[in-house]
């Protein structure tokens, strides 16, 4: 477990992120300049479908203003500043990669949204909170690096309160071998995809029951197919976070998913009692 996890953490090492990241900004106007997360979408928004798939989530969560939300894997930052300033609620970003971290923290700083907007380095399989804390809990593309589903979704069921949510938005295995590298692992050593049925009796063995599971695979097409007509976003983008070869892993991802090798799940779980 060490190893993968060690594997996972290079694979998110982005040497000097917060530089690269004030340097790529410049483009939007001087340091002081408040920026908003719509700004940010096409660096922050790690996953397919980027910052409109976060906003469905939302909805479909039900993510209101009195929640108090944990995102695990935030990434540097994205889903947690749209919750946070579109939802109003408060946010508390988990992140394995030290320099995500401190990446989370610098934008959430120049979005003006540092009082509700939190990030730690963390793993997900120990998170660093008490049991039932949350309201809701967030995962956005981190699945695909996690080895041990069971303990993964155990640990997301602990920090929530009985009747929160678990909103997650992941890829899933399909109907073939996916192609390396990809964006959440240049091999398959740091990459543990289950189907898309798998994942969900996984989580509903860790305590939750169903609310929401849509396949979201044809619209991750569609997008994948929009990307290749309009090329890639204006920059900055998430090359900036993941370096010069993140169009390789982006295309192989719509390779991925446009030959049905790999899906996308979209569900919302209830945090049911816990045996005593
Ligand atoms: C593809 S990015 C998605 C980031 C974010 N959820 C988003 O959608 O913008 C995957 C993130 O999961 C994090 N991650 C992977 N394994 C993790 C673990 N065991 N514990 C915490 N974070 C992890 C990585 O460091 C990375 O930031």
């Amino acid at each position: 477990m060490t190893d993968v996890l060690d594997g996972v953490r290079d694979h998110y090492a982005a040497t000097g992120l917060t530089g690269r990241l004030k340097t790529a900004l410049s483009a939007f106007g001087p340091e002081g300049q408040r920026l908003t997360p719509q700004q940010l979408a096409a660096l922050d928004q790690f996953h397919t479908r980027g910052i409109a798939a976060t906003a469905e989530l939302a909805r479909l969560a039900g993510v209101s203003a009195e929640m108090s939300v944990l995102d695990v894997g935030s990434g540097v930052g994205g889903p947690a500043r749209f919750l946070a300033s579109t939802c109003g609620c408060r946010v508390t970003g988990v992140d394995l990669s030290a320099p995500f971290v401190e990446a989370a923290r610098y934008l959430t700083a120049r979005t003006g949204l540092s009082e509700r907007v939190s990030f730690e380095t963390a793993s997900a399989f120990e998170l660093p909170f008490d049991a039932g804390r949350f309201d809701v809990a967030w995962l956005q593309h981190v699945a695909m690096n996690i080895p041990d589903r069971a303990r993964l979704y155990r640990e997301i069921r602990r920090v929530l309160k009985v009747g929160g949510r678990f909103a997650t938005y992941d890829v899933v295995l399909g109907g073939g071998e996916p192609l390396y590298p990809v964006p959440w692992a240049r091999t398959s050593a740091t990459s543990f995809l289950l189907s898309a049925a798998a994942t969900r009796e996984a989580v509903e063995a860790a305590g939750f029951r169903t609310l929401v599971s849509q396949d979201d695979s044809e619209a991750a097409k569609a997008w994948v197919a929009q990307l290749r007509a309009s090329g890639p976003p204006p920059s900055p983008n998430l090359g900036v976070v993941m370096g010069p070869d993140f169009a390789q892993l982006s295309a192989n991802l719509g390779r991925n998913l446009l030959e049905g090798r790999l899906g996308i799940l979209t569900a919302v779980f209830e945090a049911a009692p816990t045996a005593t």
